[in-house]
């Protein structure tokens, strides 16, 4: 189905032609003044530097067609009201039959409207990002929400769409723990050079004692030089693949990804592959050698290194080290290797990042690299999302109330804790079930308030408004579904099961009969156009926007009619169909952001 905003501009374009101008100055776009009409074309003011003719008098031209008689007789005139305004606007409002009709083909649609990508596309998006061993703080949690909102977004637009978690699996973290470990237990096979059987099936410690030994491991290294030397030489060794601390390796895996996988999956946030930085390790050696073979990589004061700066640069771009001088190699040589590992197994057309902003000349240097070398073709795009700070109610960032890096758990456990006992302020659910909704709607709840601020920007993370079931919120969004499916669950009681589905998928949409009306479709038939922003901004807080002013434009709506006690069945019926588009524009919306919502609350 096209999309409402090219269905008028081709009309308005059309209007143009035949007044003799090009019909691309016909381009139309939602009003910026809704107070005085509901879209605009701004052409006539550009038309006029080209034709030499007062914009007004253009304008009031191609008016003149579009409100003229159809030459068509049965095509059905598509606005209610176009007006030439000085000093040569043309301000329009869209006829309530068109409207309805308009609707009556998106709701009919299977995608709502949605046109899916024309070709589609291969895409890798890489999110989440944790690190083995070390507990999932917030300072991950925006990649998780913001990334799998993206691949829900790309792969609802019909692209082929890997999420790949990429493990921090390689560091210097693996050897501060398997260097604690064996302090603490010499005694293991894993550190016994001539143990020659199988290692033990179990691995010798529980997520909650990993995630003690880390934090320990990694303050004693910063006070005790000689133990930071000797964590340096176990990731050395396990990194130049010793068998017993391979063996603990995986162990530490293995504990550390199943307590990861579970964290997800409260995030209702899931990836399609598990690959690790040491998944790309393998692929290192290589593309060293080609770099360096084919003159991009030389050497500077020992360090192998590829000149990345460009004359436009207004900032420094420093040389992109690809080995230093001790021999070892860098995150950006493992995010090089792992291009080149998803070049082969994926063939990607795109590659999408998430991280904190403050990785952003890490990954400029990369691509710089990237593309210099030709680990990619240059169709290939390379996006970094640089998402800013979530910061406490102080400015600063956010925190526990003692003032550590707040865990994951505990956050979402606060949150679900406030919407909890908001939904128990009303009394209206046992608790057993008001916990249960209080998880759903405190993941939309956390989620919501962080997609709905451009990712780029830092915000203010503040539970007390997150989980407030009015205003710009989560829950204000949920509660609208759930208000909608409480009314259509009482349509039914009243006219019976058939009626109900009979009335939400083949009732005719009318003409709206009041503004509210009008407002409430005239918002729903803009869906296409918003995903499709969202979509090629790869913005989901263009998202949050509109399904909150979908969920107002609904509530003006309904504190303005009577849907049930309508007596003109066909128009009580039709309302029943546009609040169950509604309903499913609503669900899609909240879909994509990658939460979903109950049926009380
Ligand atoms: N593990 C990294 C961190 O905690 C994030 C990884 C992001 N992805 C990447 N390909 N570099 O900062």
């Amino acid at each position: 189905m096209k999309k409402l905003l090219d269905v008028l501009s081709g009309l308005v374009g059309q209007a143009f032609a035949d007044c003799g101008y090009d019909s691309s100055y016909g381009k139309v776009t939602v009003s910026n003044r809704p107070d005085l009409c509901e879209f605009q074309c701004n052409g006539a003011l550009a038309a006029a530097k080209a034709y030499r003719k007062a914009p007004i008098k253009i304008a009031s031209e191609v008016v003149e067609r579009l409100t003229g008689k159809t030459d068509q007789a049965e095509t059905k005139p598509v606005w209610q009201e176009a007006s030439a305004v000085p000093p040569g606007f043309i301000n329009l409002k869209l006829d309530a039959g068109f409207l309805a009709g308009w609707l009556g083909q998106m709701a009919a649609d299977e995608k709502l409207g949605c046109d899916t990508e024309e070709k589609p596309q291969t895409m890798v998006i890489d999110y989440g990002g944790p690190n083995v061993a070390k507990p999932l703080h917030i300072g991950h949690l925006r990649s998780a929400i913001i990334g799998e909102s993206i691949k829900r977004i790309c792969r609802f637009m019909g692209n082929h769409v890997i999420g790949d978690v990429h493990l921090g699996d390689w560091g210097l973290q693996m050897g501060l723990i398997m260097q604690a470990v064996k302090e603490e237990h010499p005694e293991l096979p894993y550190f016994d050079p001539d143990f020659s059987g199988d290692y033990p099936e179990e691995a010798p410690f529980t997520i909650g004692e990993l995630e003690q030994i880390y934090p320990a491991a990694s303050a004693r290294a910063k006070e005790d030089e000689e133990f930071s030397r000797r964590a340096h030489d176990t990731t050395y060794q396990f990194q130049n693949g010793d068998r017993g601390l391979r063996a603990l390796w995986q162990h530490i895996i293995r504990v550390s990804v199943a307590d990861l996988k579970e964290n997800y999956r409260r995030l209702n946030v899931d990836f399609d592959v598990w690959y690790g930085e040491s998944d790309a390790q393998p692929f290192i050696p290589d593309m060293v050698e080609r770099m360096k073979k084919e003159g991009y990589a030389h050497e500077s004061q020992g360090a192998l290194i590829v000149d990345v700066a460009e004359e436009t640069d207004t900032k420094e771009v420093p040389p992109c080290i690809l080995v230093k001088s001790d021999g070892a190699t860098l995150y950006a040589t493992t995010d090089l290797a792992t291009i080149v590992q998803r070049v082969r197994e994926f063939d990607p057309d795109a590659i999408i990042y998430l991280t904190d902003k403050r990785q952003e000349m890490h990954f400029t240097q990369v691509f710089r690299v990237s593309r210099k070398t030709g680990l990619v073709d240059d169709h290939v795009k390379l996006v970094h999302i640089g998402f800013g700070t979530m910061n406490g109610k102080d400015g600063k960032p956010f925190k526990t109330r003692s003032g550590g890096v707040m865990r994951l758990e505990y956050l979402i456990g606060e949150i679900e804790d406030a919407v909890y006992n908001r939904i128990m302020e009303n009394r209206t659910m046992e608790e057993a079930e008001a916990r249960q909704t209080a998880a759903v709607v405190g993941l939309a709840a956390l989620k919501y308030g962080d997609l709905s601020n451009q990712a780029s920007k830092d915000y203010v993370f503040d539970i007390e408004r997150f989980s407030s079931f009015e205003g710009n919120t989560g829950p204000y969004i949920l509660y609208t579904i759930v208000r909608i499916k409480s009314i259509l669950a009482k349509y039914r009681a009243n006219f019976g099961e058939e009626a109900e589905s009979r009335a939400a998928s083949e009732a005719a949409i009318l003409p709206a009969a009041g503004e509210a009306e009008h407002q409430l479709q005239l918002c729903l038939a803009q869906f296409a156009e918003t995903i499709d922003v969202a979509y090629h901004e790869l913005a989901p807080h263009k998202i949050c926007q509109y399904v909150y002013e979908l969920s107002n434009a609904f509530n003006q709506f309904y504190h303005g009619t009577k849907i049930l006690a309508e007596e003109n069945e066909e128009r009580r019926e039709s309302y029943i169909r546009l609040i169950t588009l509604t309903r499913q524009v609503l669900e899609t919306g909240i879909d994509l952001l990658g939460f979903s919502a109950p049926d009380r609350m």
